[in-house]
């Protein structure tokens, strides 16, 4: 009998609760079931005339209605408050925010500050030099006259007053030596430009260039800092072999492999089966460039190297096309934010 009674209650109820639609209703509807003569409660207060086995089981339903009433209750308080609020400004303040969309910074620029922050670590402080050059600075004084072949290794952009496009970041080596004594330890890295332009070459593109002097630096040092920084920046069990090869400002010079990032050295396309991918520069400073920056070569010593950024950015992120990191194109952009 009760039961029956305490089930229509239950069913009224819930009909009333869903169709409220203002604050006022939901008080009187609050009081009418809730309050002190409410309807829940005057059966509430019937209990006590009950034999004991059925006050347990009324009591039980009577609690677990008057819960899902309070909780139905407070569900659709909010919800008149929210729509309340939209009358008032206009928005829907129960939609979910609307994120907005962060810029990241090019891969060019996170692999530069990836590795200053490798060498950093070693103590090298980063300096930039100027893109316009002269020979002078981007040929003779690293050791390259005039004459000399190596002056067409690097395609040259001359511009009309005689000066020329920088072709490498190695005459900040020349700067920097001028402006600061030894000893010296410097990444520079900035743009170059070479008349160059293919999937592999693009006309502008960006290098880094290292230099260290002391009094007593070898090619142990040499070997040391660029393994330290090969495994930095590709990963730990990355390997590396030096390679004799001839750059006119170090003597003796070399070329740095490592061990191909995708195959790890067992030999594929990308490492045209070799195992190796080279992927700098270096050597010990040869004493003309010394000479041409009046640093004593019987007191001082020291090492270079220089790296092309797009090359090892292509290396750690297996990209076959230079020309995706100028296109400037959002898809590509977007996967490295
Ligand atoms: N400047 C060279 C180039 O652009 C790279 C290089 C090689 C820089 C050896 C160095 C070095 O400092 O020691 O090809």
């Amino acid at each position: 009998m009760v039961e029956e009674e305490l089930q229509q209650l239950r069913e009224e109820a819930l009909k009333e609760i869903e169709s409220l639609s203002n604050l006022e209703d939901l008080n009187v509807f609050r009081l009418k079931y809730l309050g002190k003569k409410g309807g829940l409660t005057g059966y509430l207060k019937k209990l006590k005339d009950l034999p004991l086995e059925e006050k347990k089981r009324i009591g039980s339903i009577l609690n677990e209605l008057k819960d899902q009433l309070e909780i139905l209750l407070a569900e659709k308080e909010q919800e008149i408050l929210f729509k309340q609020e939209d009358v008032l400004t206009g928005l829907d303040l129960s939609l979910p925010g609307r994120r907005p969309s962060l810029g990241g910074l090019h891969p060019l620029t996170q692999i530069i500050q990836e590795i200053c922050e490798v060498f950093g670590r070693l103590g090298f402080d980063v300096v930039q030099g100027p893109e316009v050059e002269t020979e002078y600075y981007n040929f003779t004084a690293l050791n390259i006259p005039e004459w000399h072949p190596a002056r067409d290794m690097q395609a040259t952009f001359y511009l009309k007053n005689g000066a020329i496009l920088r072709t490498h970041t190695s005459p900040i080596q020349i700067r920097t030596m001028l402006e600061r004594k030894p000893p010296l330890r410097i990444i520079a890295p900035g743009k170059v430009y070479r008349c160059d332009d293919d999937v592999r070459h693009s006309p502008m593109f960006h290098q880094i260039e290292g230099l260290m002097v002391d009094k007593e630096v070898s090619f142990s040092d040499l070997k040391g800092v660029l393994t330290y920084f090969a495994k930095e920046v590709f990963g730990e069990r990355t390997k590396v072999r030096f390679r004799p090869s001839y750059f006119p400002f170090t003597e003796p010079s070399v070329e740095m492999d490592i061990s191909c990032v995708i195959c790890s050295g067992k030999g594929c396309r990308v490492c045209s089966e070799t195992g190796w991918l080279e992927i700098l520069g270096a050597g010990m400073v040869h004493p003309e460039v010394f000479r041409s920056v009046n640093y004593d070569i019987s007191l001082w010593q020291g090492f270079a190297f220089g790296l092309g950024i797009e090359r090892i950015a292509m290396i750690k992120y297996e990209i076959d096309d230079i020309r995706l990191f100028f296109d400037n194109h959002l898809y590509f952009l977007e996967c490295f934010k």
